[in-house]
């Protein structure tokens, strides 16, 4: 150990590196609510690309498991290390390195913040519109979990932004992939393998962001519906109106007054609509000239009614802003109410009214409590699972996923699959795909040192 030491201290300096005692304890965990915390031997804090290669040779060498970490803001467990392995946290690599108004675009460190990065996108009268709900995640962690969020619907996801990485390969060699343009047909397209790789293939030590405009004038309309299925099934209608929103969000009846409970939101929904809603919707719209704005409100409510919403109530700003705060907060709410998994299942959004149908059969089958929220233009849930027994929650959560797969879907949409869904993700996703994926990790990373719990067994 203290050979491990020297030579990683010979590389990031003695300041940069902590081991066994000295490891702080939020080094061991992120916040998923399942994947067991657990230190690892050493930390260490590079400050540059050259010095994480220097690490990498080091464990490499030493066949001491790697696990990167950014803000530690992840669900799946994706970042928690092998107690015998070296945590390598991008704290120091913190900085835009560039922000470039001409090609619209940011180049940036992994130890970013979305705040940070979208505050200096700001300065330029542009934006990141990567919204995972935790601004303070950082650029690193949501680029290897191709986290998604409130906005994808009308901005995509981290794929959608990463136009090019700087990473380091576990042999230490250094590469570059894409760059300051969209457009590549150039090969394999290694930035986008990087990306949603969960730290098991590469370390990302540089990313070229692609940023986007940023509108001047938003707008948010609540609709309550009749039940959840409804509030589902009329998202499709919605979009199909050629509105093209910043966000579409569902919220269950649950899930409302679990996140509204502790202060007056100013909704304007009369206690008759609520005590009747069982769903709501809101859809967030935005655009750079206040008229054409009013008009989307105009038609976005004409629409909602069409599509059976009970009532339409565009929300003053202060309460618009409650409530996205709220919802952003509902895994918090859900958590401290004692929820035992959360699940962010994705299916095509026509499928959503099938799959929250098929959550209400599997919770009263099981004893269970399933409620959520979710970005419903994205047909991605997040669904609260209460039930303690963890032999009946299991099976819970397989009859949720291989509904959500049958119905054309996926384990994860944007929380990753880390260890705390990894027996979903083998069991429910094709085993020739599987094989495929493990051929690739085999490619990049012969000896297993790269984050070796995630993903495969
Ligand atoms: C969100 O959308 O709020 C985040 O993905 C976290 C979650 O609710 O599970
Ligand atoms: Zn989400």
């Amino acid at each position: 150990m203290a050979d491990t030491v020297d030579l990683l201290a010979g590389v990031v300096g003695a300041r940069h590196v902590l081991s066994g005692d000295a490891v702080p304890e939020e080094y061991g965990h992120d916040e998923s609510l399942t994947a067991p915390a657990r230190l690892p031997a050493h930390l260490v804090r590079p400050a540059s690309a050259a010095e994480v290669a220097g690490i990498l040779r080091v464990a490499g060498a030493l066949r001491l498991p790697v696990t990167a970490r950014g803000a530690g803001t992840g669900m799946s467990g994706a970042c928690v290390p092998r107690a015998d392995g070296i945590v390598v946290s991008f704290e120091r690599m913190n900085r835009v390195l560039e922000l470039d108004p001409a090609d619209q675009v940011a180049v940036v460190q992994p130890g970013v913040t979305l705040d940070e990065l979208d505050a200096r996108a700001a300065e330029a009268g542009l934006c990141y519109p990567v919204r995972p709900g935790e601004q303070s995640a950082s650029v690193g962690g949501t680029i290897a979990t191709n986290a998604g969020g409130m906005y994808a619907v009308r901005h995509g996801v981290t794929r959608h932004h990463v136009l090019g990485v700087e990473a380091v390969l576990v042999s230490g060699e250094i590469v570059r992939s894409g760059g300051r343009y969209v457009k590549t047909s150039t090969g394999y397209d290694l930035t986008q393998l990087l990306v949603g790789s969960e730290g098991t293939l590469a370390l990302v030590t540089e990313a070229v962001l692609r940023l986007a405009p940023r509108a001047g004038h938003t707008a948010t309309v609540l609709a309550p519906f009749g039940s959840a299925e409804e509030v589902s099934a009329a998202v499709p209608g919605l979009l199909g109106a050629g509105l093209a929103p910043l966000a579409l969000e569902y919220v269950d009846l649950l899930t409302m007054a679990a996140i509204t409970a502790d202060h007056d939101f100013g909704l304007g929904v009369p206690d008759e609509v609520r005590d009747t809603a069982l769903g709501y919707l809101a859809v967030v719209l935005e655009d750079h000239s206040a008229g054409r704005l009013e008009e989307d409100v105009e038609t976005a409510g004409e629409r909602l009614l069409e599509l059976g919403a009970a009532d339409v109530y565009v929300l003053p700003p202060a309460a618009a802003r409650r409530l996205t705060e709220a919802r952003e907060h509902a895994f918090w709410t859900a958590k401290a109410a004692g929820a035992d998994d959360v699940v962010d299942l994705v299916v095509p959004r026509s499928s959503l009214p099938g799959l929250l149908a098929e959550a209400d059969v599997v919770a009263r089958e099981s004893g269970s409590v399933v409620t959520g929220c979710g970005h419903a233009g994205d047909g991605n849930v997040h669904l609260a699972v209460f039930q303690p027994d963890p032999v009946a929650r299991d099976t819970v959560l397989r009859r949720l996923f291989r509904a959500g797969t049958a119905l054309g879907g996926a384990v994860s949409g944007e929380h990753g699959v880390g260890m705390a869904k990894k027996r979903y993700f083998l069991e429910f996703t094709d085993p020739a795909k599987v094989a495929l994926m493990r051929r690739i990790k085999q490619a990049f990373d012969p000896d297993g040192i790269l984050n070796p719990d995630v993903l495969f067994d």
